[in-house]
């Protein structure tokens, strides 16, 4: 069986990710299976270089292939704000709550309220060069909140075409349409080639 390390220790994304990954002949390990990991910080300017250096970082000390992925929402009338800051874009250890507040008042006066979320992942494998999968969802910002599933920007967030908040899908139907499912769906489709 081959082995393959996630860059996570996100509960949703290990159990998603080993429901894919085990049927197709991987052992999945996690960020739980190690006692000893490098510090990483998530300092690159673009998606792809912050799942570039996860990735590169953890297989180099593992020894192991490993998937690692960055994710983000970019907002078009804030010049792509808040992109890769999107965890932290109130500050440092902010809740996701601080974001949507600071988000919902910069964007006060505007009238183009498209948005897309962003997700790429980098597959580095020991022996071959890093590969990238990427993919969005695209939406609106909304001027209130609805909803009470998801996480982050969720309850802010309309769908294209649905006319409905992130927030108010289920686990199941957001990871149908999310950046992050379609993404996953991707790699999924890549390794089972
Ligand atoms: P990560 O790279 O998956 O940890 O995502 C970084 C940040 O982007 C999160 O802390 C959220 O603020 C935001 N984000 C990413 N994906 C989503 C999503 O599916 N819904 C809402 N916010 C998200």
């Amino acid at each position: 069986m081959k082995e393959i390390v996630i860059a996570t220790k996100n509960e949703h994304k290990v159990i998603e990710m080993k429901k894919m990954l085990e049927p197709i002949g991987y052992k999945v390990l996690t960020l739980y299976d190690f006692l000893e990991l490098p510090e990483i910080i998530e300092d690159g300017e673009t998606f792809k270089e912050n799942a570039y250096k996860k990735a590169i970082t953890l297989s180099k000390y593992l020894n192991k292939d490993v998937i690692a992925d960055d994710s983000g929402l970019e907002v078009f009338a804030l010049n792509n704000e808040p992109g890769v800051y999107s965890a932290r874009y109130a500050g440092e250890n902010v809740s996701y709550e601080d974001n949507n507040k600071l988000l919902l008042k910069n964007m006060e006066n505007k009238t183009n309220r498209k948005a897309r979320f962003v997700t790429t992942i980098c597959l580095y494998r020991l022996d071959k060069d890093p590969i990238y999968f990427e993919d969005y969802l695209v939406g609106e910002i909304a001027k209130e909140y609805k909803g009470n599933n998801g996480f982050g920007y969720d309850p802010i967030f309309i769908v294209e075409n649905f006319n409905k908040h992130l927030a108010e899908y289920s686990l199941e139907d957001k990871n149908l349409i999310s950046h992050r499912g379609k993404c996953v769906q991707k790699l999924i489709n890549y390794l089972k080639e």
